[in-house]
């Protein structure tokens, strides 16, 4: 396995090895969940992305179609992202926390989540991205193993790792919530995004194209 520290693989070498990956999880039985799943759901998005989103896991379309966040709270995630200029077509790789639906989406156990850490922790290793966005409890805990208050966390980075890391509300919760008044989840997460997307030209020295807001 590469290293989180170790430079990034030429573009075509990591392509390849994430593909190798993403067919390796494919008939993955390292957990419970593979029993219901239709699909496993790998990843979507750029691979020469600077910035990865980590979600919790999939739901019933994800399951479907086998891409991440594809159903409403990814619609509304697509949204927020385009917003401050990010778009998974051309500067943003997605994953989660479980590459299979739990059932009746309930939250993955610490289990499921352990099962399927390696796959994650990979995809990191030959992403090598600057800039790690943490949608939701479930991710912040998956990724650095420590179970801590979303509302609390939001918008302050961490680094992990070499990585600079910003956790955010679940776009699933922002359906639940749908104010955008000051100070409401949907307006945190758009402050959130905000500080993501200039940190990430800091950090790169490009630019994004807005789309709205
Ligand atoms: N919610 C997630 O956390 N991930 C998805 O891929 C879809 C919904
Ligand atoms: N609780 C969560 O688990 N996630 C959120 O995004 C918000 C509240």
């Amino acid at each position: 396995m590469t290293s989180f520290q170790d430079p990034r693989l030429p573009a075509d070498e990591r392509l390849l090895c994430l593909s190798e990956l993403a067919l390796a999880c494919q008939d993955c039985e390292m957990c419970g969940l593979a029993r219901g799943r239709t699909r496993s759901v790998f990843s979507d998005g750029y691979p020469d992305a600077e910035i990865m989103l980590i979600g919790e896991g999939p739901g019933q379309h994800e399951d479907e179609t086998g891409l991440p966040f594809v159903g409403r709270a990814g619609q509304l995630l697509d949204k927020i992202l385009a917003s401050v200029g990010f778009d998974r077509r051309q500067n943003i790789y997605i994953a989660n926390v479980v590459k299979c639906r739990p059932p009746g989406n309930r939250a993955p156990t610490p289990e499921e989540m352990a099962a399927c850490f390696p796959y994650l922790e990979e995809q990191i290793s030959l992403l090598q991205p600057k800039i790690l966005i943490l949608a939701g409890a479930t991710a912040l805990q998956g990724v650095t193993g420590q179970k801590r208050s979303i509302t609390r966390s939001r918008g302050q980075w961490f680094e992990w790792n070499g990585m600079l890391c910003m956790p955010i509300f679940h776009p699933a919760y922002l359906l639940r919530n749908d104010s955008r008044a000051v100070g409401s989840p949907k307006w945190q997460t758009w402050q959130d995004l905000k500080a993501v997307a200039a940190k990430y030209q800091e950090l790169t020295g490009q630019s994004l194209a807005k789309t709205g807001g």
